[in-house]
């Protein structure tokens, strides 16, 4: 019989805090090394950024790995898929010389149509003050109808007889919803078809079964690094709930997301911010709403690459970062954006909450808890030294090792990489044998 082969291949790199943490720098500067990279969950909410020389990149629905020639990359069965943003996120890449043809999407992928979006808006709208502050994307909606079961799959919308017999079936009923709860107005299936039918001939040549795809490479030996977007605190199940988004955005997710097995994951690479932002709404018990905040939101250039929201900005949260890393398995953590603290007089780093008189060392469930949260703080010195041309560890001010290994301490879990900017060159490598 024919050896199975269950060497552990691949490497997951996952968002730690809520979101933005820099994904994008960190994923880029692993794709040399990888034969292949694969989103397993999220849709275009995900805005992940690279800078390549004089060139900026941002990547919505693709793998950052699709801008290494010959690296194969997977949008998985975890994800919704907008296929028109999908096809001008391609098209925009082809133009600027990058070969795309290295794409593979999910048959089993969820396709975002219009009234997702109608729905996304509709309800934020409805819940007035309670809004998520989602990004407006129809996420939430289709991630529902496939819930529901009675989304719409990649295989399904490439085929012009199912997309058609879909429309037939579920328009109806998406209609009403729409005029009936929200007063808007519906769809025309001949609209829809016509719009969207070339949008699924233009991927159908993409489509395919990414998870037996997977499995085929893995076997082969090939290093596979499995990127996420959003963060562990937005995790459908794991996050600030409701102020989450709707997947599954922790490790758990990747297996579901991809069709592959625990074993083919070796380790789980946790992206954290030397501070905490965040986007929306949402309980953030570091934020700091005034002058620190401020100057960290200009220094580290913190407004949405999907959105263009200004982030909320504060300290660094031990306790999620450590909750980040309790529910993901973090093996290591790449710590982004330490630059953006040059010039602090003092840091501040939350060890635990203080809720009453009871001290927490866990993120708790209630948000209700959570709004009253009071972080208790280590203060570290900072650094006034510039060190975005540090590329070793001991190139770094004695301060800023102090604050790397504060974080170590508290969160228990080592750093492995530091990033000190956005370029490539701006990362330094402690764990060499990654990924
Ligand atoms: P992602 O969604 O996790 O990929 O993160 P985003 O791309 O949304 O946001 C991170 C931003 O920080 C991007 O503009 C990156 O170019 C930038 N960035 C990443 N790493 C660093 C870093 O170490 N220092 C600085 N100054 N910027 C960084
Ligand atoms: P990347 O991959 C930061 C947030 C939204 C909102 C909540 C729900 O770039 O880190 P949704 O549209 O997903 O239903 O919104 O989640 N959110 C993100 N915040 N980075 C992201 O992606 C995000 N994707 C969604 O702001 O609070
Ligand atoms: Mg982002």
């Amino acid at each position: 019989m024919k050896k199975l082969n269950f060497e552990k291949r691949g490497l997951a790199v996952l968002g730690a805090q809520w979101g933005d943490e820099g994904k994008g720098k960190i994923v880029d500067y692993l794709s040399s090394k990888v034969g292949v990279v694969a989103r397993f969950q999220g849709g275009n909410n995900a805005g992940h950024t690279v800078v390549v020389g004089d060139q900026t990149f941002k990547m919505h629905h693709l793998p950052v790995g699709i801008l290494y020639p010959g690296v194969k990359c997977v949008l998985g069965n975890g994800m919704v898929i907008n296929p028109e943003v999908l096809i001008n996120e391609l098209e925009g890449l082809q133009q600027r010389g990058v070969d795309t043809s290295e794409l593979r999407i999910s048959d089993r992928a969820h396709v975002i149509m219009p009234f997702h979006r109608d729905f996304d808006s509709a309800e934020e709208n409805f819940r007035g003050k309670q809004k998520i502050g989602t990004t407006g994307l129809g996420i939430g909606p289709a991630y529902a109808d496939k819930a529901y079961r009675r989304g719409l799959r990649m295989i399904d919308f490439i085929d012009l007889d199912r997309f058609t017999s879909w429309l037939e079936e579920i328009l109806p009923l998406q209609n009403a919803f729409l005029s009936k709860i929200y007063g808007l107005p519906g769809y025309k299936k001949e609209d829809l078809l016509q719009k969207f039918a070339p949008l699924g001939e233009k991927l159908s040549a993409s489509v395919t079964d990414t998870s037996l795809f997977l499995r085929e490479q893995l076997n082969k030996g090939e290093k596979v690094i499995f990127e996420g977007a959003q963060g562990a605190l937005l995790d459908l199940d794991h996050g600030s709930y409701p102020y989450v988004t709707s997947s599954p955005t922790s490790t758990g997710g990747i297996l579901t997301g991809l069709g592959v097995g625990p074993q083919s994951i070796k380790d789980v690479l946790g992206v954290v911010k030397a501070y905490t932002t965040r986007v929306g709404e949402g309980p953030f018990p570091t934020e700091e709403d005034g002058e620190t905040g401020k100057i960290m939101r200009e220094q580290g250039v913190e407004y949405g690459t999907t959105t263009g929201r200004p982030r909320r900005c504060g300290w660094f949260d031990g306790v999620i970062a450590g909750y980040g890393a309790g529910i993901n398995g973090f093996t290591g953590w790449a710590l982004t954006k330490l630059d953006v603290l040059t010039g602090f007089k003092t840091l501040k780093l939350a060890t635990s909450y203080q809720l009453a008189d009871e001290q927490l060392n866990h993120f708790p469930p209630l948000l209700s808890d959570l709004h009253l949260c009071k972080p208790n703080y280590l203060e570290i010195d900072g650094w006034e030294e510039d060190i975005t041309r540090a590329r070793k560890l001991d190139e770094l001010p004695t301060e800023t090792r102090n604050y790397l290994q504060a974080i170590e301490d508290v969160t228990k879990v080592p750093v492995v990489m530091v990033s000190t900017g956005p370029e490539r060159e701006q990362t330094i490598v402690i764990r060499k044998d990654i990924p």
